[in-house]
């Protein structure tokens, strides 16, 4: 095995290590999604058994609005995870996103830990890659490589602080919005590019959308902190950079700019309750993604634990809905709300 591929598949065990342990969560800064108010409404003139979650998202219908965001791959482990959270998110009606396949296009004999159709034939299937490798494999091998997993779409990650915080992180970022316009314009799937935690904001939610990108998950600031990450699997190296553990935009300013600047948006970064999902829709969102807890119940509990999550998010939602009148999603993105707070002050501060 070369270094690179060594490197990459220590990095891939470590990253895993965790969320055995209750994950690795922003200090002090907040998704901010508790600064959006749902306007409470004591006369809803609804039933429960009417109301309806479905949403598109990426050219697909969605049972419910919710995606499994992508988190790993790469070891025999992470191939059980993959299929078995898979598995779930089929069953809920749900998106699944793999982690980045950066390993099997490393080490080709590891595209089982990324193979789910087995255990999800129908499930909406995202496969990962940092833009970094997007830009130096090339369109035809990442093509290739998503129709070896059974892929419905390309998730494109862009994680500059994380990188940064890695001792071996890419440091050049150039050329990659090129790369993202190719995959865009020729790969034939839909491309959705995310964060991993510090937020895609106003900047690089405009630069996309020229690029031609449609879809976006924002993966804000507020839930898992990669740079936090990376920094406590170096233990006391790098410490100039703990700085920057909360660094980005907050999850609920990340979603309503991105929304404002004409792009389809999925909600991540902190999102755990029903009622996050259900905020961060009233911003505009088509939908929402959960990593770090659904891992986090995984490792407690197994593909029960984390259905038993993910029901729970939905049972919220619903009550959502009911409290604020909404028979479907298209009501709750129009619901009557308040931005309040630091969220309203950032959202008029800007320029
Ligand atoms: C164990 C783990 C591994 C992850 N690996 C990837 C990855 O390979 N590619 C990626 O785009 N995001 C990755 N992420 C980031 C998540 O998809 C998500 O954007 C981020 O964790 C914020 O969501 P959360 O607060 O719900 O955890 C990973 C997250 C976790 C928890």
């Amino acid at each position: 095995m070369g270094q690179d591929a060594e490197r990459t598949e220590r990095r891939k065990r470590d990253h895993l290590e965790p969320f055995r342990r209750g994950g690795v969560p922003a200090r002090a800064a907040t998704t901010w999604l508790e600064h959006v108010w749902l306007e409470h409404c004591a006369l809803p003139e609804l039933a429960a058994d009417e109301l309806d979650l479905s949403t598109e998202f990426a050219g697909r219908s969605f049972r419910a609005p919710l995606f499994v965001t992508g988190m790993t791959g790469g070891t025999p482990e992470a191939g059980r995870i993959n299929a078995e959270l898979a598995a779930v998110a089929e069953r809920l009606g749900l998106g699944f996103g793999l982690g980045s396949m950066r390993a099997m296009f490393e080490r080709p004999e590891l595209l089982a830990s990324y193979q789910v159709r087995a255990a999800a034939p129908r499930v909406f299937l995202a496969g990962n890659l940092g833009a970094a490798q997007l830009r130096t494999l090339g369109l035809a091998r990442v093509r290739e490589g998503l129709a070896a997993v059974g892929a419905d779409a390309l998730c494109v990650h862009l994680n500059p602080a994380q990188e940064l915080a890695q001792p071996e992180g890419e440091r050049d970022f150039r050329g990659l919005g090129a790369a993202i316009a190719e995959a865009v314009a020729g790969l034939g799937l839909p491309v959705i590019v995310k964060e991993t935690g510090a937020g895609l904001g106003r900047r690089a939610g405009r630069a996309l959308r020229e690029l031609g990108v449609r879809w976006v998950d924002a993966a804000g600031v507020g839930g898992t902190s990669w740079v936090g990450v990376e920094l406590a699997r170096q233990g006391a190296v790098a410490r100039g950079l703990d700085c920057f553990w909360d660094w980005g935009v907050p999850t609920a300013a990340a979603v309503a700019e991105l929304v404002d600047e004409g792009l389809e948006v999925q909600a991540s970064g902190g999102v755990r309750t029903g009622l996050d999902v259900a905020r961060a829709l009233a911003l505009g969102a088509r939908l929402a993604g959960l990593a770090a807890p659904v891992l986090g119940a995984y490792f407690q509990g197994g593909p029960a634990a984390a259905e038993r999550l993910l029901d729970g998010v939905l049972e919220g939602l619903r009550a959502a809905m009911l409290l604020t009148g909404c028979r479907d999603l298209g009501a709750l993105r129009a619901a009557p709300r308040r931005l309040v707070g630091p969220l309203r002050a950032w959202l008029e501060d800007a320029r």
